[in-house]
C-alpha cells in the first residue's frame, strides 16, 4: 500500500534530469516555446470542430462557448506555469504528480497523457487527411477513397461500422514523416515548427481581417438560437456543450511543458511560452467564431472545412484565400502533431527513467539527443490509429483525458502549496485555491457533458494501465526497495 504513495524527492528528479547519458540538449528560448505552444493548439480544433459545433449545438452562441472552455484552459495553464517552472522536468503533469502526491496517480496520469499526446496526434492525422484530400480534389486529382478513409465508422446512436475503405494512408504517411524529423533533432523540430505556425497564423489573421468586411450581423440573431427540446441542442445547454468540444481546440498548450528539459532558461520561460500561446490562441479563436458566425448563417457549417464555407460564403472576391485558408490548415495540423508527438515521447522519457516503464524508452540518440526509440513506437502507433479510426471517437478520447489531467493538476497545486509551502516556485498560480479549484469545476463540467461510450472507453483504458501497473511498474520503480538500493549504490 505504501509503494502507491510513495514519492520522487524534488532533489532527486533535478539531479536525473542532468544525467549525461540521457540528458536532452537545452536548446529553446522564450520565443520558440511561444512557437511551440501556439504550434500544439491551432489546428483540427478550429479549422474543423468549430462550424460544426456552431451548427449542432451553439449557433453564433459559439464564441461564449470559446470563451467558456478559454477559462477552464486559462486557471489550468495558470497550475501549469507554476508546476513547470517549479519543477522544470520532460515528464510534464506526470511529473508533477510523482513529486505531489504519490507514484500510483502519477502512473494514472502518464497513462492518461496518452490519451491527449499519442491519441490527440493520431486525431489530427485524420484531419490533416481530410484537408489534404479536399486540397487535391481543388485541382481535379480524387485520391482513392478506399485509401483515404478509415475502414471503421462510429456514432453513439448505431454504434461501430465498417466503411469499406482500406485505410487511411495520408494520416499514415503524414505521422511517418513528422516522426522521422522529430528524431533527427529538437531544434530542426523548432524550425519546421516556427515556420509552420508563422503560416498559420498568417492565414488566420487574413480570414479575421478580409472576413470582418462581409459581416451580415443578421446571422447573429439570435445570438443563442433557442434550446430545440432536447439537451445540447442550442440554447444555453448548447453552448455548454459546445464549449466541451470546442475544448478540443485549446488542447496543446500544455505541451510546452513536456519540453521543460530542452528550454534554456525553463523557470523563467515555461510560464511564458504557455501562457502567451493561450492568450494568442484565445484571442485568434474568439475573433475567428465572431467572423465566421457572422458572414455565414450557423446552419451552413456543417462541414469538414468550414473556415473555406466561410470564404466561399463571402462571395467572388475572397476566392483568392481558398487555397491559402487550406495550405494555412494543412501547415496548422502538421504543426499540432509534430508538438503532439514531441509530448509523448518526453512523458514516455520520464517515465522510463522513474523504472515505471521499461529502459529503452529513455533511450537517447548519442548523435541526435532525441528519445529516438520512444519517439518511433510513439510514431507507430499513432500511424495504426490515425489509419484505422474516425476522427470524432479519437477526438473524444483525447478531449476526455486531457480534461481529467487538468483536474488532477489542478487540484495538485493545491496539495502542493499545503504539502511543501517551502518550495521555491518561480512562478505563482494566482489566488490559490481559488482559481485552482475553478480550474478543477470547469473541466470536470466538460467531462460530464461528454458521451457515457467515452466515459467507458477511458474507464476502460484505465483499467489497462492498471494492470500494466502492477505487473512491471510497480516492482520495477526506481523506488521500489531493491531498486532504490542498487541505484544508490
Ligand atoms: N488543439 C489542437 C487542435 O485543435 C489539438 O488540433
Amino acid at each position: 500500500m505504501k509503494a502507491l504513495f510513495r514519492k520522487k524527492s524534488l532533489s532527486a528528479l533535478l539531479a536525473q534530469a542532468e544525467e549525461k547519458e540521457h540528458s536532452l540538449k537545452r536548446a529553446l528560448g522564450a520565443m520558440n516555446l511561444t512557437m511551440l505552444g501556439v504550434g500544439g493548439i491551432i489546428g483540427a480544433g478550429i479549422f474543423v470542430l468549430t462550424g460544426q459545433a456552431a451548427a449542432q449545438y451553439a449557433g453564433p452562441g459559439i464564441v461564449l462557448s470559446f470563451i467558456i472552455s478559454a477559462v477552464g484552459c486559462a486557471f489550468a495553464g495558470l497550475c501549469y506555469a507554476e508546476f513547470a517552472s517549479m519543477i522544470p522536468i520532460a515528464g510534464s503533469a506526470y511529473t508533477y504528480s510523482y513529486a505531489t502526491i504519490g507514484e500510483l496517480l502519477a502512473w494514472v496520469i502518464g497513462w492518461d497523457l496518452i490519451l491527449e499526446y499519442l491519441f490527440g496526434a493520431a486525431t489530427v492525422s485524420v484531419g490533416w487527411s481530410g484537408y489534404v484530400t479536399s486540397f487535391f480534389r481543388d485541382f481535379g486529382v480524387n485520391l482513392p477513397a478506399a485509401l483515404c478513409n478509415a475502414p471503421f465508422s462510429f456514432d453513439h446512436a448505431s454504434g461501430w461500422a465498417s466503411t469499406g475503405a482500406i485505410i487511411n494512408l495520408p494520416a499514415v504517411l503524414i505521422i511517418a514523416v513528422v516522426t522521422g524529423l522529430l528524431v533527427i533533432g529538437i531544434s530542426e523540430s523548432a524550425a519546421v515548427n516556427d515556420a509552420a505556425v508563422v503560416a498559420k497564423i498568417a492565414v488566420v489573421i487574413l480570414f479575421i481581417a478580409f472576413g470582418a468586411a462581409y459581416v451580415n450581423s443578421a446571422n447573429w440573431h439570435p445570438f443563442v438560437p433557442p434550446n430545440t427540446g432536447a439537451f445540447g441542442s442550442f440554447g444555453w445547454s448548447g453552448v455548454a456543450r459546445g464549449a466541451g468540444v470546442i475544448f478540443f481546440a485549446y488542447i496543446g498548450f500544455d505541451a510546452v511543458s513536456t519540453a521543460a528539459q530542452e528550454a534554456k532558461n525553463p523557470q523563467r520561460d515555461m510560464p511564458i511560452g504557455i501562457l502567451s500561446s493561450l492568450v494568442i490562441c484565445t484571442v485568434l479563436y474568439i475573433l475567428v467564431a465572431l467572423v465566421l458566425t457572422g458572414i455565414v448563417k450557423y446552419d451552413r457549417l456543417l462541414v469538414p472545412d468550414p473556415i473555406a464555407v466561410g470564404v466561399d460564403a463571402a462571395g467572388p472576391a475572397l476566392f483568392w484565400l481558398r487555397k491559402f485558408i487550406k495550405i494555412g490548415a494543412i501547415a496548422g495540423l502538421s504543426s499540432v502533431m509534430l508538438v503532439l508527438l514531441l509530448g509523448q515521447p518526453r512523458i514516455f522519457y520520464a517515465m522510463s527513467m522513474d523504472g515505471l516503464l521499461p529502459t529503452f524508452f529513455s533511450k537517447v540518440h548519442p548523435r541526435f539527443r532525441t528519445p529516438h526509440i520512444t519517439t518511433i513506437v510513439t510514431g507507430a502507433i499513432a500511424a495504426l490509429l490515425g489509419g484505422l479510426f474516425p476522427i470524432g471517437a479519437l477526438g473524444e478520447m483525447v478531449s476526455i483525458g486531457t480534461l481529467l489531467a487538468f483536474v488532477i493538476v489542478c487540484v495538485s497545486i493545491i496539495v502542493l502549496r499545503r504539502t511543501h509551502p517551502e518550495l521555491k516556485r518561480p512562478f505563482r498560480t494566482p489566488l490559490v485555491p481559488l482559481v485552482p479549484a475553478l480550474g478543477a469545476v470547469v473541466c470536470l463540467a466538460q467531462m460530464a457533458v461528454l458521451p457515457w461510450a467515452t466515459w467507458a472507453r477511458l474507464l476502460a483504458w484505465m483499467a489497462i494501465g492498471g494492470v500494466v501497473y502492477f505487473l512491471y511498474g510497480r516492482h520495477n520503480s526506481r523506488l521500489a526497495p531493491a531498486k532504490e538500493d542498487a541505484w544508490n549504490a
